[in-house]
């Protein structure tokens, strides 16, 4: 569900007709809908009522610092992978004491500056991080809290670049090496283990994987809490699907009802990191058609978009709805591919859409952009990062300008001997 609605033939956000946006702030644009992050927000936080938890927002899905501070305001903490989601996150307003840290790869730096902050606790990917995060913790006369991030081997079901939690993948421990993980953690002075963490994917469309992982999880909280760790934190990761064409996902209530009887009585916190699922449909990335070119093979229909905008499609094969911003009659569907500038076959929107015909200079909308869509954008062929709008009530905010072309080269040198 979003807040992109057709209304006196034209595509609105939030009582804003998209037009006007594009004459104003021009394209290509990200838009999204305050309402719909509001709603989304809530029906999740709201769907665990009856239990203690927190959700801490995957940041890495959209990490605009005005989409942080809406949701910091609506009482989200957040899950962060690196030292500049932290410097983000805290720019924002999102309480540390809310704050996960996951990734493999932390750096000294980042852990130093994440136990400055006083981060709720890392979510630790295997034992040389133990081991570092035990010495700078050491340094500087703290103590880490923990959790482990056990990959508990199943199949989420998913595409497998978004994949996570299966034994092959790059993240988390091993749920048979858990045990002896968790005996390392407890002898490290500086490091207070507190919790379990697991994540096993992303744009998950069934309940069952969410269930048989979490089982896996709890047995082991089971033999740990035996074996005298106090364990105070369950992290369940995120990884909820979204609507893209016909998919259907469960709602959160549903993975709260699966989920709830399953921690209720264990007295620990549960920790959730939504990303896709509070932003994805919320936004949108508007473009504008410039040529339709006619091969023998193939229609294309060339837009101001391109891969380095939205990569997703590029990337995963994703696919994106993409609608006129204007309702009219319109002539028979043809097949086509929606196409961008960027110099590479691999640059497009949509490949072999049924679509109707679109004049040039016409606005189109790629629906549900919200989430890993500007975060994942680049300069590639020096084309200057897009801004994002958000829409309230009515009115619009440029919650991030379109870069210029100095932007393109700041912090770039010529050294003397090319002077
Ligand atoms: N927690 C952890 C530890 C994660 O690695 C992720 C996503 C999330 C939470 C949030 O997952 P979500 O609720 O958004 O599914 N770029 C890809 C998605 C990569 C997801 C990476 N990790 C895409 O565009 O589909």
């Amino acid at each position: 569900m979003h807040d992109f609605e057709y209304r006196d033939g034209e595509l609105q956000c939030d009582g804003v007709p998209l037009s006007r946006i594009g004459k104003e702030v021009g394209t290509p644009c990200y838009i999204y809908s305050y309402s719909t992050l509001i709603r989304h927000f809530r029906a999740f936080d709201g769907a665990f009522r009856g239990i203690p938890h927190i959700v801490a927002f995957a940041m890495k899905a959209n990490s605009n610092l005005a989409i942080l501070r809406l949701m910091a305001r609506e009482g989200s903490g957040a899950d962060i992978v690196s030292g500049g989601e932290l410097f983000r996150a805290l720019k924002a307003g999102v309480p540390p004491s809310k704050m996960v840290f996951a990734g493999v790869g932390k750096s000294r730096e980042e852990i130093r500056a994440a136990l400055e902050a006083d981060i709720l606790m890392f979510n630790v990917e295997s034992s040389p991080e133990l081991q570092l995060l035990s010495e700078v913790a050491a340094e500087m006369g703290r103590r880490a809290r923990v959790a482990l991030r056990i990959n508990p081997d199943i199949d989420p079901k998913t595409h497998p670049y978004i994949s996570t939690g299966l034994k092959k993948s790059k993240f988390g421990i091993a749920a048979d090496r858990a045990l002896e993980e968790f005996k390392l953690a407890s002898s490290l002075k500086h490091v207070e283990v507190v919790g379990v963490h697991k994540h096993i994917g992303s744009q998950l469309t069934e309940i069952t994987p969410f269930v048989d992982a979490l089982k896996r999880i709890l047995s082991l909280v089971e033999l740990l809490k035996a074996q005298g760790t106090d364990i105070r934190y369950i992290n369940i990761g995120g990884g909820l699907g979204i609507t893209y064409a016909d998919e259907r996902p469960p709602h959160p209530k549903d993975l709260a009802e699966a989920i709830s009887p399953m921690v209720r009585d264990l007295k620990c916190v549960l920790i959730m990191e939504p990303g896709r699922v509070i932003v994805g449909n919320a936004g949108i990335l508007m473009t504008k058609v410039l040529y339709t070119k006619d091969t023998d093979a193939k229609r294309f229909v060339i837009v101001d978009a391109a891969m380095n905008d939205l990569i997703r499609p590029s990337l995963y094969g994703a696919f994106h709805d993409i609608r006129p911003v204007r309702e009219m009659p319109r002539s028979a569907t043809r097949t086509v591919d929606v196409v961008g500038p960027v110099c590479e076959s691999g640059d497009f929107l949509a490949k072999d859409r049924a679509m109707p015909d679109m004049a040039n200079g016409e606005l189109l909308a790629v629906m549900s952009a919200g989430a890993y869509g500007f975060v994942m954008s680049s300069n590639y062929n020096s084309r200057p990062r897009i801004p994002e709008v958000l829409v309230k009530d009515g009115q619009f905010h440029v919650i991030r300008a379109r870069e210029s072309y100095d932007d393109l080269i700041r912090g770039e040198r010529i050294p003397d001997f090319l002077a």
